[in-house]
């Protein structure tokens, strides 16, 4: 299953995640320059004390002092000593026990440590001690102060992203609106004026795909036009020859008729057959299946296939040379190709003549050639030939005018080059195929659908 998540979430999961770690870092950080800045200067107030006190006092005067250097602030445990006995100590239920060493040190007691400092002053020894948990806890203090503003930003961002998206989106919306709302024949494109930058390559992607659209659509109703009007001549002749058949005179003539109507049949069954082949190469989007294809074997079955139709010509056919030629493809297509090409090939070469098929493997190119010692196509028809419904004039031979195109669809399809050539040798016509070869440099790129469809 697939989760959606939509622009919205993202967004906040953009923005929320690294706020997030940045303030983690800006919080830790403030409290690691702040717990520095602290530790200096409470050193420094513990030496002030100490120091601020005068050599000679009451000890009234002591509480005085202390609410001066204090600052209300219970924070340290100042302690005064005359010899052995404890004179003074700022905070009655706490005290330190006298240490010896004059200036800074740290010192654990019950599990708790303090920084210390002690001096003698006259007849006495003055003690300030601070815990060192308080000046954490200072510094804790500190980097929290920064929290709340963050905790109000997150909040910010997280009502006022949702809205912004929103409204960026109300765009597509309204472009979704207009799409839906449209009839099928309306293929007019969408005006990119005034969109936000972002929708832009959108609209201007529907309007190609529009355009496309539009362009198949009429290539689609073209060729029902073409279709029909191809399918109705053949129509009429058969109905004429029924009628024929019907009327007939004498068994011989009603023999005739019948011979006349099953070759009619049999052309109007081969137009039928183009026609499924075109809209059926029309209507599949990629080449179906991509699998290794030896070109070969297709070509030896097409022969095998078509020799009942080179035997009534008493046609030599053959294949004459034979370097093996595997293309990744679609073996129904290539075959229907390979088809129509010694098909061509055969009908319009003239009785006892010849037709060369052969496999050539080229630098990084298989060739597949199809050379006959018919009449060839002259050069002014060579573009023309691929149109659909093109018919060669003089000769009396039968067709649909479909066959060259059906093959030159199926070439682009598997990326190969489809040419008409003069045949060296024999004369005639050349049809020469030019297939990549399937190495990672030259891998076909299996040609866009849309394209070359209008043939
Ligand atoms: N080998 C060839 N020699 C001479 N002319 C050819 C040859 N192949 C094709 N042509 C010419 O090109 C035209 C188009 O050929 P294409 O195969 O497209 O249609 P077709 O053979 O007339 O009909 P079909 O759809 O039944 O194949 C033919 O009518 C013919 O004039
Ligand atoms: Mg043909």
């Amino acid at each position: 299953m697939t989760v959606r998540v939509s622009i919205k979430q993202r967004l906040l999961l953009w923005l929320l995640v690294p706020l997030l770690g940045l303030s983690v870092v800006f919080i830790g950080g403030t409290y690691a320059v702040e717990r520095a800045a602290i530790e200096h200067y409470q050193d420094l107030r513990l030496r002030q004390i100490a120091t601020g006190i005068p050599p000679r006092l009451k000890t009234a005067d002591f509480r005085a002092i202390n609410v001066k250097l204090f600052h209300g602030r219970d924070d340290f445990l100042l302690q005064v000593w005359t010899g052995d006995r404890e004179i003074y100590r700022s905070t009655i239920d706490r005290g330190l026990p006298r240490f010896t060493q004059p200036g800074f040190g740290i010192r654990s007691i019950g599990g708790e440590r303090w920084k210390v400092y002690l001096r003698h002053a006259g007849p006495y020894t003055i003690q300030v001690g601070q815990s060192l948990e308080e000046r954490s806890a200072l510094a804790r203090e500190r980097a929290l102060h920064l929290v709340a503003p963050l905790i109000l930003l997150f909040v910010v961002i997280a009502l006022f992203t949702p809205l912004a998206v929103t409204a960026g989106l109300r765009t597509l919306h309204r472009i979704s609106r207009e799409l839906d709302a449209r009839h099928i024949d309306r293929l007019n494109p969408l005006d990119p004026t005034g969109e936000p930058a972002e929708i832009q390559p959108l609209v201007q992607a529907i309007n190609t795909l529009l355009n496309r659209l539009g362009r198949a659509a009429g290539a689609q109703q073209r060729f029902l036009a073409d279709a029909s009007h191809e399918l109705r001549t053949p129509l009429a002749g058969l109905q004429l020859q029924v009628q024929m058949v019907e009327q007939a005179g004498s068994d011989a003539e009603r023999r005739n008729g019948l011979e006349a109507l099953k070759a009619s049949v049999k052309r109007t069954g081969r137009l039928v057959e183009q026609l499924l082949a075109t809209s059926r190469l029309d209507a599949e989007g990629s080449v179906a299946s991509r699998g290794p294809i030896t070109i070969n074997t297709i070509v030896r079955e097409a022969l095998v296939r078509l020799d009942p139709l080179a035997q009534a010509k008493r046609i030599d056919i053959g294949l004459v040379h034979d370097d093996e030629a595997v293309v990744p493809g679609d073996g129904d297509e290539l075959m229907l190709l390979v088809l129509n090409l010694i098909d061509n090939a055969i009908r319009y070469t003239p009785v006892g003549g010849q037709v060369d098929v052969a496999l050539w493997r080229g630098n990084g190119t298989f060739d597949l050639t199809v050379e006959d010692s018919g009449p060839g196509i002259p050069q002014a028809e060579r573009t023309r030939a691929f149109d659909r419904f093109f018919r060669g004039a003089g000769h009396t031979v039968a067709g649909s005018g479909l066959g060259l195109a059906i093959a030159k669809r199926i070439a682009d399809r598997h990326a190969a080059a489809i040419t008409l050539e003069d045949a060296a040798s024999l004369g005639g016509l050349c049809v020469r195929v030019r297939f990549p070869q399937d190495r990672p440099s030259t891998r076909p790129q299996f040609a866009d659908p849309e394209q070359n469809r209008l043939a």
